[in-house]
């Protein structure tokens, strides 16, 4: 593989029209520049770009219709060799020669590139943010941060003990919309009278993935130990319309959470800040299933979660199955499919998935749209972050702290129990928000001819949350240590992957 120095980099960038792009840029790093960093755009590195990353390079190419201003393509990795031909054909169409890597650790080394935008699989978020902090680069990563509660932590401490040269953005877009912004004003003000509860609604239509026999084959040219990284090493079990190894890990635990850590982590980072909450919840409790089909997937396809705080409750619904059998389309609660609804007294303020924010009365009529940006501003802000050196939107740790909700609205799932669906009924009784879910969820499950009473739901324990330890707390030992030492809320990571430890 070539490595390149920074001489022979400025000088293979330039092919065609390319002179004038490093050339023209002097303006990025100032006198606050972290030591080492180049007198021009930002050179960006990027790291995993099958799909969303794809969109990310787009942003960094000269000419694209979505170019940002104040930072260019210098490095391209991928452990996946087809990806990375794809990467090296658009650089190369858009006048660059991009350095090329397979490896992460090498790239992150490289002193001809200034910042990493890290679009990976959710189990190398952490790994990767902490490991380019420490080798002094600027990291844009991807949501969800983490694939457990404890290496989040981790990336947070790293966050702050490099902040004084380098700084960490999570890609949280909507944490960018000033629409969401003016709507959470507005609540947290008592426009529309007391918070009542936050529900968080990820209705997405999710199909089976097929049923596979053992092992499945890793494509040619895709380096799986690399792409394993802190994961435990075993081969693939999938094999659906996406292959072998891409996208459908977001149905394993060794590498996603389900849709709850996939969509859900933007919708329950809004309904986190709706609440004005810090941090974690006082306590958790989940239930649910995979629902409707039986497939290779591990996640549940259905999950109704309470997390408790003191200004109100926040419900969290997973739902991957349509409004009934055979159809696509989603279920709506209170005008949102993919979204948040902020309940208050008087009517309740529904934030759509593009960041769009629009509050009703109490019988749906229109009372007011939210004025101000969308959260296509994300992208345009963490340029400016490298810019000012500060972040302002999608601090790390407020990322951290939504994904943990994530993490441990499926911890209470993992450390529940098939139950008879009378006793599930009877464990959701005396809470209202829990209770209402829950009746929502039936009606949703025999529109889909999911019989409750046949196959039986998984219903997790009420778990307090020690928010100091970042752990989990119940009477039960068995059930304490179930949630506390599965791999979502602590995984030191695989020998050679192992995630630094900083607190
Ligand atoms: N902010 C958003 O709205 C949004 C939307 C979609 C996806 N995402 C996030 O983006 C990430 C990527 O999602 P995707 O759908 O593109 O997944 P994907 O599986 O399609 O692509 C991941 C890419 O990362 C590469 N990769 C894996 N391990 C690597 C390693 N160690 N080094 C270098 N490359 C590696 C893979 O080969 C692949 O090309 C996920 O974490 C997802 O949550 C965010």
């Amino acid at each position: 593989m070539k490595t390149w120095s920074r001489k022979e980099f400025l000088k293979a960038s330039l092919i065609g029209g390319g002179a004038a792009l490093v050339a023209g840029h002097s303006r990025l790093y100032g006198a606050a520049a972290p030591s080492g960093s180049a007198n021009g755009d930002v050179r960006l590195g990027i790291i995993g770009f099958n799909a969303q990353g794809w969109g990310h390079l787009q942003n960094y190419l000269p000419g694209s219709r979505t170019k940002l201003d104040g930072a260019v393509l210098a490095a391209i990795c991928d452990v996946d060799d087809a990806v990375l031909a794809k990467g090296r054909d658009a650089a190369t169409k858009a006048g660059l020669k991009v350095a090329e890597y397979k490896d992460y650790r090498k790239m992150i080394e490289s002193k001809d590139v200034d910042a990493v935008l890290i679009a990976t699989p959710n189990h190398q978020h952490s790994i990767m943010t902490i490991m380019a902090l420490q080798a002094g680069k600027d990291v844009y990563v991807e949501k969800p941060l983490s694939h457990n509660i404890w290496e989040g932590r981790q990336a947070v401490e790293a966050a702050k003990k490099h902040a004084s040269k380098n700084i960490a953005l999570i890609g949280t877009q909507n944490r960018s919309s000033e629409q969401i912004m003016n709507a959470i004003a507005a609540v947290r003000s008592g426009k529309f009278g007391k918070l009542k509860w936050v529900t968080g609604t990820c209705y997405k239509p999710r199909d089976s993935i097929g049923l596979h026999e053992g092992p499945q084959a890793v494509p040619a040219g895709l380096d799986y130990d690399l792409w394993t990284g802190p994961a435990p090493l075993t081969p693939p079990t999938r094999n659906g319309p996406k292959g072998t190894v891409h996208y459908d890990w977001h149905w394993f635990w060794n590498y996603g959470g389900g849709d709850i850590t996939n969509q859900g982590i933007h919708q329950m980072d809004v309904a986190r800040w709706m609440l004005g909450a810090q941090g974690l919840p006082k306590s958790v409790m989940s239930f649910g299933g995979r629902f409707g089909y039986r497939d290779d997937a591990e996640t549940p396809n259905t999950l109704v979660s309470v997390l408790t705080y003191d200004t109100a409750p926040l419900i969290f619904e997973v739902r991957g199955l349509g409004r009934k059998k055979g159809m696509r389309a989603m279920d709506v609660y209170r005008k949102s499919s993919v979204g948040v609804v902020a309940q208050c007294e008087n009517g309740y303020v529904n934030i759509a998935e593009n960041g769009g924010a629009i509050a009703y009365d109490n019988d749906g009529k229109k009372l007011e749209a939210f004025e101000g940006a969308d959260n296509g501003a994300h992208r345009k802000n963490w340029i400016k972050a490298l810019q000012s050196r500060k972040v302002t939107h999608g601090l790390l740790e407020e990322g951290h702290y939504s994904t943990s909700l994530c993490h441990l609205a499926n911890l209470s799932f993992l450390a529940g129990a098939e139950k008879a669906n009378a006793q599930l009924a009877d464990a959701v009784a005396s809470d209202f928000a829990s209770k209402d879910a829950y009746w929502r969820m039936l009606d949703h499950l025999k529109a889909n001819e999911v019989d409750l009473d046949v196959t039986k739901p998984i219903v997790g324990p009420l778990l307090k949350v020690d928010a100091k330890t970042e752990t989990l707390v119940h009477a039960d030992k068995v059930i304490a240590d179930a949630a506390n030492n599965h791999a979502l809320r602590k995984r030191t990571g695989r020998k050679g992957f192992e995630i630094p430890q900083i607190a």
